[in-house]
C-alpha cells in the first residue's frame, strides 16, 4: 500500500492556511489511490524538544552505555524521525512563513533529521527522487514591486531543503496575502486574497491527481517487475 507522510508546522490549527491546503491535497491524492496510508507529524502543535538536536549530535561520539539520557533520546528522536521519511512513497510538507524566514520547527526537524546517518551532509539520501509536495502560506505580498519584494527569506531554504539536500522531486503551491482579511491596511488587497486561496486549493486538487497518477504508476512497475 502507498504510503504518505504528511508534516505540519503551523502554530495553529484553527484557521491555518496550510492544514487547509494540504487538506485538499492529502483528500485529492486519497481519493484517487483509494488506498493509502497518511503518516502525520504535526510539529507545529508538538514540537520536536529543542534539547533533542544537541543530544543527537555528539550522543554518537560516546559509547552507548555512557551517554547521557538526552543524547540516548536525541539519537532515537532522530531515528524515528528518519524512519517516517523513509518509510514514505511521497511527502507532502506544510510549512507557514514566520518573521520573514522558516519555521523555528521546520529548523529544529531538519536539525534533527541530518544527525541521522541516512541523511548525513554530504550523502544521498535514500528518498532521492521521491514526489513531494510543499505548501506555503505567507501573510503579506513579496513578489517584485511589492514593498517587501526580498524579504522572503523563508520560501529559498525550505526549497534548498528539500529539492537541493533530500533531493526530493518538488512541487510548490504558494498562497501569499493570507493576512489581508485580519489586517486593515490590507483591505483593498482582500480580493486579491481571495483569489489566491481559491488558486492554492484548486492547484492542490490538481497537483493531487498527478501525484496519485504518478504513484499508481510507479506501483505497477513495481508489480511488473516482481512479475519477471
Ligand atoms: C508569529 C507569526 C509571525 C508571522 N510573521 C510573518 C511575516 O514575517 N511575514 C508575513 O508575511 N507573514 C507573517 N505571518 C503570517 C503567516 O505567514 C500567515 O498567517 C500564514 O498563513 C501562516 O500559515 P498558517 O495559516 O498555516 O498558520 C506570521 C504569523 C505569525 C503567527
Amino acid at each position: 500500500m502507498t504510503t504518505i507522510f504528511r508534516l505540519d508546522a503551523s502554530i495553529r490549527q484553527a484557521g491555518s492556511i496550510t492544514r487547509a491546503v494540504a487538506d485538499s491535497l492529502q483528500a485529492s491524492v486519497v481519493a484517487r489511490l483509494g488506498d493509502a496510508t497518511v503518516t502525520r507529524r504535526d510539529i507545529g502543535l508538538s514540537p520536536v524538544p529543542s534539547t533533542a538536536w544537541a543530544g543527537a549530535v555528539f550522543g554518537p561520539y560516546a559509547p552507548p552505555e555512557q551517554r547521557t539520557a538526552q543524547q540516548t533520546e536525541g539519537i532515537a528522536l532522530a531515528g524515528e524521525l528518519a524512519n517516517e521519511l523513509v518509510s514514505a512513497d511521497a511527502f507532502i510538507f506544510a510549512v507557514p512563513f514566520y518573521n520573514f524566514g522558516v519555521s523555528q520547527h521546520f529548523k529544529a526537524y531538519v536539525d534533527l533529521v541530518h544527525t541521522d546517518p541516512r541523511f548525513a551532509p554530504g550523502t544521498t539520501p535514500i528518498i532521492a527522487g521521491r514526489p513531494a509536495q510543499l505548501v506555503i502560506a505567507r501573510g503579506g505580498g513579496y513578489g517584485p514591486g511589492s514593498p517587501r519584494h526580498g524579504w522572503d527569506h523563508g520560501t529559498s531554504w525550505y526549497r534548498r531543503v528539500l529539492e537541493d539536500i533530500w533531493k526530493l522531486d518538488l512541487d510548490v503551491i504558494e498562497c501569499e496575502l493570507t493576512l489581508a482579511d485580519v489586517t486593515p491596511a490590507m483591505e483593498g488587497l482582500r480580493g486579491l486574497a481571495a483569489e489566491n486561496l481559491v488558486k492554492a486549493h484548486a492547484s492542490a486538487q490538481q497537483n493531487g491527481h498527478s501525484l496519485a497518477s504518478r504513484l499508481d504508476a510507479a506501483a505497477v512497475l513495481d508489480l511488473v517487475a516482481v512479475a519477471r
